[in-house]
């Protein structure tokens, strides 16, 4: 009998495994350990840049242990594994809340366990609820049971304790929950069925406002700095990449203009790596006034002498830098908004697509939807694979890395909640580009879920 699809599955998840192994040991990496309760660097993409090949090597890895667990699980687990899913998220944001994480990460011999009953009555908690909460967070593989009801963390878990990424990352949204439960009704039963306007979304119907959701963060100042630490941290993760994998070098224009650059973390690391640029944050009134106290803190220089600016801009209306001076960000901004509305993705190019000089670029930061179109395609895939190696290996997996691309697909559906957003795919990046007189001069794949698609001014644009 021939099992040609596990086979070929087996033979390309060595293949990656082996790849993981001599990348990590050219790069003097640690094991990676699940035992360990010190965080590996391959852990935290806002600090460590793995090389190409091991980036590759990873993705690779999960898109076939993804692929082989959707070949071999029966489609009923897999249904309870999904529905479930929602219990997992839930168990570690109890243990965050109660502060179990953060005193498991400081108890002395922390890699013994704590007792679950010692955790009860430390928290003044019932023991019985606790223990299945933490069985599920460890079934999850972010702790161990280290013996009978006694839990330690592991290395991953690690990225919980307080101010570390993983933590901020974790946003509590109080109406997550409603919100994800109205998207069956929204789209098949509410007056906003066919709606594309950003303010007519289960976001409005869970947190009942009729405003979309930056002007209710603007209403909601409490909610400004967890939200803005949040998105700070998810636009950390593909910094280090952003940075070293866009040939900066070859950009004409000394100004860069980060639009909606919120706590200027990604100017920061550009103008750190390229001493020739001057850089300039925009984003709304009460988001500048949080980037203009940092900025003034952690590089008083650059703010003193004007290579740094921070200004309120609104990106509905006119760009006000404008000509060869200038190239814009727009990371993790597209996404957010929908194609042809008025508060929408053509009116915020189209400002910027207004302000280029024959010099300036485009560079919008965002994620690349592949369609899962044939299972065993490899064309489309091929753009984003960063390592010629692993082109060559005759492997199934799907060209959108199968369920390595979970996270963008899942995002998809999180910025149509909130926003009637979206992640596009290159055709649809393509389409909208030209839409604002703009063509797609390069895409850059990034060590990252995003990639960088740059933009110049469509010189072949019928005026
Ligand atoms: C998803 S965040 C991305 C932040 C940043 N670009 C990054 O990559 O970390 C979206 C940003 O757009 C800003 N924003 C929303 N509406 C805006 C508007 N009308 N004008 C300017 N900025 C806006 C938000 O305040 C927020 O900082």
């Amino acid at each position: 009998m021939v099992h040609a699809e596990l086979d070929r599955l087996q033979a390309c998840l060595n293949f990656a495994l082996d790849t993981l192994r001599k990348e990590m040991d050219k790069s003097q990496l640690p094991p990676l350990s699940q035992h360990s309760l010190v965080e590996h660097p391959l852990d935290d993409p806002t600090t460590y840049l793995p090389s190409t090949a091991l980036f590759e090597a990873r993705r690779l890895s999960l898109a076939c242990l993804g692929e082989l667990k959707d070949l071999v699980q029966t489609p009923l687990d897999k249904r309870m594994d999904e529905r479930y899913t929602a219990y997992a998220a839930v168990c570690t944001d109890t243990l965050i809340k109660t502060g179990i994480i953060d005193y498991l990460s400081d108890v002395p011999n922390s890699s013994q366990g704590v007792p679950a009953a010692e955790l009860a009555s430390r928290f003044e908690l019932d023991s019985q609820k606790l223990v299945p909460i933490l069985r599920c967070f460890a079934a999850n593989g972010w702790a161990r049971e280290t013996c009978d009801y006694s839990f330690a963390l592991n290395r991953c878990s690690r990225s919980f304790i307080k101010g570390h990424a993983g933590r901020r990352l974790n946003l509590f949204m109080p109406g997550f929950m409603s919100m994800v439960e109205s998207i069956p009704s929204w789209v098949m039963e509410s007056d906003w069925k066919l709606s594309r306007s950003p303010a007519q979304t289960p976001f409005q119907i869970a947190f009942k406002t009729p405003l979309h959701r930056f002007a209710w963060v603007m209403e909601h100042p409490h909610a400004l700095i967890p939200i803005a630490d949040h998105l700070q941290v998810h636009g950390d993760m593909s910094t280090p990449s952003v940075v070293a994998d866009y040939p900066w070098k070859q950009l004409d224009t000394p100004i860069i203009v980060d639009c909606g650059g919120g706590k200027g973390g990604l100017v920061s690391a550009i103008l750190d790596a390229h001493p020739s640029f001057q850089a300039i944050v925009q984003d709304t009134e009460n988001v500048v006034a949080l980037t203009s106290s940092i900025m003034e803190e952690r590089r008083p220089r650059d703010v003193e002498n004007g290579r740094l600016k921070v200004e309120a801009h609104d990106f509905f209306q006119p760009q006000p830098r404008i000509g060869n001076d200038y190239s814009f960000i727009l990371r993790h901004i597209i996404h957010d908004w929908p194609d042809d509305e008025a508060v929408g993705v053509a009116t915020i190019l189209g400002n910027v697509a207004r302000a280029l000089g024959p010099k300036s670029k485009i560079l919008i930061v965002d994620m690349v939807v592949v369609p899962n179109v044939d299972s065993t395609a490899t064309t489309n895939a091929e753009l984003f694979l960063l390592d010629s190696d692993v082109k060559r290996v005759d492997y199934s997996v799907p060209s959108h890395f199968g369920s390595a691309s979970k996270i963008v697909n899942a995002f998809s559906v999180h910025m149509l909640t909130l926003m009637n957003g979206c992640e596009r795919s290159l055709p649809e990046w393509e389409t909208l580009v030209k839409g604002c007189g703009l063509c797609i001069t390069n895409v850059y794949p990034l060590r990252a879920h995003t990639s960088i698609i740059e933009c110049a001014l469509d010189t072949r644009a019928s005026p």
